[in-house]
């Protein structure tokens, strides 16, 4: 970006005629800015995120035209603040030139001026021809990337359709480390067949590159992907219950051994190092989502709102043309649904949630007797205000939620 992240937030909201954004409970939780890029090279046959795959490349300069005036009108809602955090997620953010990152990057300086330390996170798939595009995207203001390395056996990456292998997983690693101050990747494990004495080799080796923060997602399988018509058909068999928990524990241990415990479900971080920009989901702060297919959460005149812009590309430029922004849903949400969400983000941090502000925000506190009894079981714990799910609860997750909730 052409102007270097603001480093002082306060002073830049000052030159605009504008007040410091109020300290206040629109700000516990923090507040960022997701951008959404729709577009993949090919179909992993698992995804069911909002990727499209394109014969012809899209017209980056009409998207960047599109997410500026969609970010006008989320600034509208939002008001003054400043951002501290920016997540590019897919999609596929590093199909993008590093120009466009930039330019998206000063207009969302100019909308919401990002704070000096301000987090800013592109996702990018570890193919050698991304992994050029490195230290553009660190000239353009990016300082944490996310790799989708997702599995260090070439059979299991075949399987999973990807267009990677191990070797260029790894070497687009080594050059994101020597590109990004903060590097994370994904892996999925509890696929099919897969032992856990073969993940827990596998699983090592990734922890051995270094890096300071990784994303371990058990394989789900999503309606309407490729996946769920093999699964449907019998020919993708997963983990019975049993083996996915074996799998799960030892994810736990040998993580927490290697110093990047769990503090989320399925995010492991040296401690310091966590995803910023998923902590404000996790705790509930706000946050503005941008281009096709993005969610966002914003405070409006005293009630969060609840936003998504519709998915497909090109009925999305079509609306933000005609409209000024692509909004599909925009709901203001009763209390007792700001309590329910943020219980279901909250109890996925192994910090937990604060009660007190649960109370707040909902209107009503929890149920005692609910959470005395999954006390008694063991699968959550209290301390002063905060509750939070245990070692034992984790696995059951769904079950603790939906007991506290119900
Ligand atoms: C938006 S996607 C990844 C971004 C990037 N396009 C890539 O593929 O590397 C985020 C992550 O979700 C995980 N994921 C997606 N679908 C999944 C599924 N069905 N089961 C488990 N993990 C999944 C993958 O690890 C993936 O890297
Ligand atoms: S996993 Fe990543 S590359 Fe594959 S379809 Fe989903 S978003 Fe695209």
């Amino acid at each position: 970006m052409s102007a270097a992240l603001s480093p002082d937030a306060d002073a830049a909201l000052a030159r605009a005629g504008e007040p410091p954004a109020a300290a206040g409970p629109a700000d516990e939780g923090g507040f960022g800015v997701y951008v959404h890029w729709p577009f993949c090279r090919a179909k992993c046959p698992y995804c069911d995120f909002n990727s499209h795959v394109r014969a012809t490349p899209p017209d980056e300069a009409a998207f960047v035209a599109a997410l500026k005036r969609e970010m006008a009108h989320m600034r509208a809602l939002s008001g003054p603040r400043r951002a501290q955090t920016v997540f590019f997620g897919g999609g596929t953010p590093s199909l993008m030139a590093p120009a466009t990152v930039g330019a998206i990057l000063d207009a969302i300086d100019a909308a919401w001026p990002l704070t000096g330390d301000a987090e800013i996170t592109l996702e990018a798939n570890p193919t050698s021809v991304e992994a050029e595009r490195f230290s553009g995207y660190r000239a353009a203001g990016v300082n944490r990337v996310s790799l989708g390395v997702q599995a260090l056996h070439d059979d299991a990456l075949q399987a999973l359709g990807r267009m990677h292998s191990v070797d260029e997983a790894l070497a687009a690693v080594a050059l994101a480390r020597a590109a990004f101050e903060r590097v994370s990747f994904d892996l999925i494990y509890a696929r099919p067949g897969q032992r856990p004495e073969q993940w827990a080799a596998e699983l090592k080796r990734a922890l051995g590159e270094g890096c300071e923060h990784v994303s371990l997602y058990q394989l789900t399988i999503e309606e309407g992907t490729a996946f769920a018509k093999l699964h449907g058909a019998g020919r993708l068999v997963l983990p019975d219950d049993g083996l996915a928990r074996e799998l799960w524990d030892v994810t736990q241990e040998i993580t927490a051994a290697a110093g990047l415990p769990a503090y989320e479900v399925s995010n492991h971080a040296r401690p310091g190092a966590e995803a910023r920009h998923n902590l404000v989901y996790w705790r509930y702060g706000t946050y503005a989502g941008i281009g096709p297919g993005a969610h966002g959460r914003l405070q409006v005149a005293g009630r969060r709102r609840a936003l998504a812009t519709e998915r497909s590309p090109d009925r999305w430029l079509a609306r933000v043309a005609e409209a000024g922004h692509g909004l599909v849903g925009d709901d203001a949400l009763a209390p007792e649904e700001e309590g329910e969400e943020m219980l279901l983000m909250g109890l996925r941090l192994a910090e937990g949630v604060d009660l007190s502000r649960l109370a707040r925000l909902s209107g009503r506190p929890l149920d005692g007797g609910r959470i005395a009894e999954l006390e008694e079981e063991g699968l959550v714990a209290r301390a002063g205000d905060r509750l939070r799910v245990t070692p034992e609860g984790f696995p059951v997750l769904n079950a603790v939620i939906a007991a506290l909730a119900g």
